[in-house]
């Protein structure tokens, strides 16, 4: 974390950081679908690395989800192009994937994409169990592991809290038995707070994930000091709020203090807003688009503000 008057040598250096970066991705947009080895990772900022509080590891703070933009029919070209975005997210030193068996095609394409990108070893695979029948877990987590090509998941979530009290000890079971690493619980939109609240406090979770974003601030009042408070790490969904905040601030001029940060762009700078929580373990942003992947992924080269300046965004 810096101060203010840090911000002027770190930015500095930050931007070069990024300049640096921009030849990294020209290479990953020209590649092919085929396995690209032999990147380096573009420098990440120390600050970008955070913790998650039940084990100590480390994770960068930029994610990406796959609701929507992984969700593809079974074009080959589509598909390829899909590979791209992720090799884009690796390259650039992403870390957590995000799906759920309630995206389509999503987890499916995600393998495809697997098979043809290189992630140097720092894939965090995490998906939900997202059915109202307790027999159905099973099967959904094996066809999860399956359709990803990978075990263990990393994490897993009761999606949207649904039958929760079937399937998280069913999490609890597969955790222990390391077929899973972590277990959480999903929500988003704002919605069911309340029972947030109780979960959040029972202390059986590594992981919660919510939205939280610019426009959208009610999980700073309680979820995310609760989380804290119960050592939990917390997932921001939504950063962009499916997009409509960009499209809403796009033609307004960038805040003094996005450019003081070091943010060129109202992505950048949104992204930067949710990530620069202290208590934010990462956000899950989704794009279909290798540029705009670059751009989020760029987040990861600003240092983040103490308090004080965290207040004034
Ligand atoms: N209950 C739950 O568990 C739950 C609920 C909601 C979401 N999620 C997870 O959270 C992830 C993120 O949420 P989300 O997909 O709803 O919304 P989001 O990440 O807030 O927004 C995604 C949208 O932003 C656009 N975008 C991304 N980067 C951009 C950039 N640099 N410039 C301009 N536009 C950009 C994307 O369009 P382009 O494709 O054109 O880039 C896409 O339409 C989901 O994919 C999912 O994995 C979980």
């Amino acid at each position: 974390m810096v101060s203010r008057r840090k911000f002027i040598s770190t930015t500095a250096t930050s931007l070069l950081a990024t300049m640096a970066s921009h030849v990294l991705v020209s290479n990953a947009s020209s590649a092919t679908s085929e396995p690209t080895a032999g990147k380096l990772p573009a420098a990440i900022h120390p600050d970008h690395f955070k913790t998650i509080p039940s084990s100590a590891e480390k994770l960068p703070s930029v994610g990406m989800g796959t609701w929507i933009t992984f969700d593809v029919t079974d074009n080959e070209r589509i598909r390829n192009q899909r590979s791209r975005v992720l090799q884009t997210f690796f390259d650039l030193g992403g870390g957590m994937v995000d799906s759920s068996p309630m995206y389509g095609t999503a987890e499916e394409v995600l393998g495809y994409c697997l098979k043809r990108t290189h992630s140097n070893d720092t894939l965090f695979a995490a998906s939900k169990i997202w059915t109202p029948l307790a027999i159905e877990a099973g099967p959904q987590m094996a066809n999860t592991e399956n359709l990803w090509g990978v075990q263990p998941m990393d994490l897993m979530y009761v999606h949207n809290l649904l039958n929760l009290n079937s399937h998280l000890p069913k999490l609890r079971d597969w955790k222990e038995s390391g077929r899973i690493r972590y277990l959480g619980i999903s929500t988003s939109h704002g919605r069911r707070h309340a029972e947030l609240e109780k979960l959040l406090q029972s202390k059986v979770l590594d992981f919660v994930q919510l939205t939280y974003n610019y426009d959208q601030r009610i999980a700073e009042e309680r979820l995310i000091p609760l989380a804290r408070d119960n050592g939990i790490a917390v997932i921001v969904n939504r950063p962009f709020q499916r997009g409509h905040l960009i499209d809403k601030y796009k033609n307004q001029p960038l805040p003094g203090i996005a450019k003081e940060l070091g943010c060129e762009s109202w992505a950048q700078f949104l992204l930067y807003f949710t990530v620069s929580h202290p208590d934010v373990t990462a956000a899950i942003p989704a794009t279909s688009r290798v540029a705009h992947m670059e751009e989020n992924m760029s987040v990861m080269q600003l240092p983040l503000p103490d308090r004080q300046m965290r207040a004034e965004l």
